[in-house]
């Protein structure tokens, strides 16, 4: 796909974003948020990402937004810092076509470069082949299944949760020790 870009995101983006989560939202189980949020909530968390300067990037073809992924705080208590979670959605006509792969490798370069060591997916559905066959391709192991802990679309979910380590991992100490 000789146009596709990925690039960081910018406020501008963020009507495209909108609309890929809330198919995701609306229609998919990866996600378990039941009402999709609108374009002030998107600004309000892409812009809480912003001020912890945590990687938020997007793929455009053509010039048109059509994925996104970024890191966040894994858990808000200080000893998990080292330790971000990430999130990757696509608009669904354009799956299977590598664009996934390619965000979370550009993903996974810049937390590395922002000096974090372990990434966590949190991926909703035991079901969801994509999201656990993508996230193996870039190296992520899989650590366990969260039984039945979702309820969307009249059934119970599960999470299953996959890690990889980033840059040098626990092999040696962070750059702030
Ligand atoms: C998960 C998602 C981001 C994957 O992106 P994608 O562009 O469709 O995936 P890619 O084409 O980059 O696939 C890369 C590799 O992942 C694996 N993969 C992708 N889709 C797969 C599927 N449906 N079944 C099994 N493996 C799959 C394959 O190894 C694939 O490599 P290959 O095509 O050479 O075999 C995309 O399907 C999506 O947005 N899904 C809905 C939202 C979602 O589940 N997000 C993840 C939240 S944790």
């Amino acid at each position: 796909m000789s146009s596709l870009e990925i690039r960081p995101a910018t406020a501008a983006d963020l009507r495209s974003i909108t609309e890929i989560y809330e198919h995701a939202v609306r229609f998919g189980t990866a996600t378990f948020e039941l009402i999709p949020p609108d374009l002030a909530e998107m600004t309000r968390r892409f812009e809480s990402l912003m001020d912890g300067r945590f990687p938020y990037v997007v793929a455009a073809v053509e010039g048109r937004v059509v994925g996104y992924a970024y890191a966040g705080a894994y858990r808000p208590r200080p000893a998990y810092r080292f330790t971000v979670e990430n999130s990757v959605y696509l608009q669904p006509t354009i799956h299977r076509r590598g664009i996934g792969l390619q965000l979370l490798q550009r993903l996974i370069a810049e937390c590395e470069t922002h000096g974090y060591r372990q990434m966590i997916a949190v991926i909703g559905d035991s079901a969801n082949a994509a999201s656990i066959g993508v996230h193996s391709r870039c190296g992520f192991q899989m650590i366990g299944t969260h039984p039945n802990v979702g309820f969307k679309f009249g059934r119970w979910l599960d999470t299953v949760m996959m890690q990889r380590a980033l840059g040098e991992g626990a092999a040696t100490l962070p750059a702030d020790e």
